[in-house]
């Protein structure tokens, strides 16, 4: 398989002198096209700030990140914004759909941006919608759905450009279980059939235990990655909790 992302020796420091904080401390960190990756760590262990500097939301104080041989850290400007918007796409916790728009229109909204022909938009959008359940909501406005219809809508609109990469930051920490369970299931699908690469930053031992490889991230470098072999997910989450355990008292609100 080919190395879609590669972060080399990544290091991200705020503040200044006095008041420094290194949020990522040397991070190296491949991904191969096709891969679900969770990224693991306690409150405060830069898994955002690493997200950020890899969705060109923030710009990391030294390293280099490239996707497919591109380095990002030198794109400025009209570049940037094309890469972000050709190449990645985004899902956040709170999912920030547009409130005046309907589902149809939020998800739409990233191919007009592309100006993806207008025969094409509804195909790809009702297809996208089916795929993640959400094929009866796509006439409904963000309050007349519920928090896990909205973030599948959310995710719906992340993947319809079709991303090299999909990164997503705690994409089920504002759900209830049972909606977490089916955005998570469908991510499972988009990776599995669709050959979706996703990053998924996550403090939650079942969310993590439903990606191939999780890396655990401690005070801003990788300590400990786990892959899942044979695909038993029950046997995957006794792995992460296991590492978790090790983390101790640090990482108590991941359980
Ligand atoms: N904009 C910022 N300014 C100063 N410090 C920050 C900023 N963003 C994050 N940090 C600090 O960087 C560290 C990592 O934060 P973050 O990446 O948000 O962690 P996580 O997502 O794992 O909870 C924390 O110590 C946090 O306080
Ligand atoms: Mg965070």
């Amino acid at each position: 398989m080919a190395e879609l992302l590669c972060v080399k020796d990544l290091t991200k420091v705020y503040g200044k002198r006095g008041a420094v904080t290194r949020a990522l401390d040397g991070v190296d960190l491949s991904l191969e096209a096709g891969e679900y990756v969770g990224i693991m760590g306690a409150s405060g262990s830069g898994k955002t700030t690493l997200l950020n500097c890899i969705s060109t939301i923030d710009r990391p104080t030294s390293g280099s990140i490239q996707v497919d041989g591109e380095e990002l850290t030198g794109l400025r400007g009209r570049a940037l914004t094309r890469f972000r918007r050709e190449r990645l796409g985004f899902i956040f916790q709170d999912c920030n759909l547009l409130d005046t728009l309907t589902a149809f229109e939020n998800i739409a909204l990233s191919l007009s941006i592309l100006r993806t022909p207008a025969a094409q938009i509804r195909d790809r959008v009702e297809e996208t919608a089916e795929l993640l359940g959400i094929g009866d909501c796509l006439d409904k406005y963000p309050y007349q759905m519920s928090g896990g219809q909205q973030q599948r809508c959310a995710a719906a609109r992340a993947i319809v450009t079709r991303p090299a990469l999909v990164l997503a930051d705690e994409p089920t920490g504002a759900l209830d279980s049972k909606s977490s369970r089916l955005l998570l299931e469908r991510l499972e699908v988009l990776n599995r059939e669709r050959g979706a690469t996703i990053l998924m930053v996550t403090h939650d031992a079942f969310t993590a235990s439903c990606c191939r490889r999780v890396v655990f991230l401690r005070d801003g470098k990788i300590f400990a990655q786990l892959e899942r072999d044979g695909g038993d997910r029950r046997a995957f989450f006794q792995q992460i909790i296991r590492v978790v355990t090790q983390l101790g008292g640090e990482m108590e609100d991941v359980l």
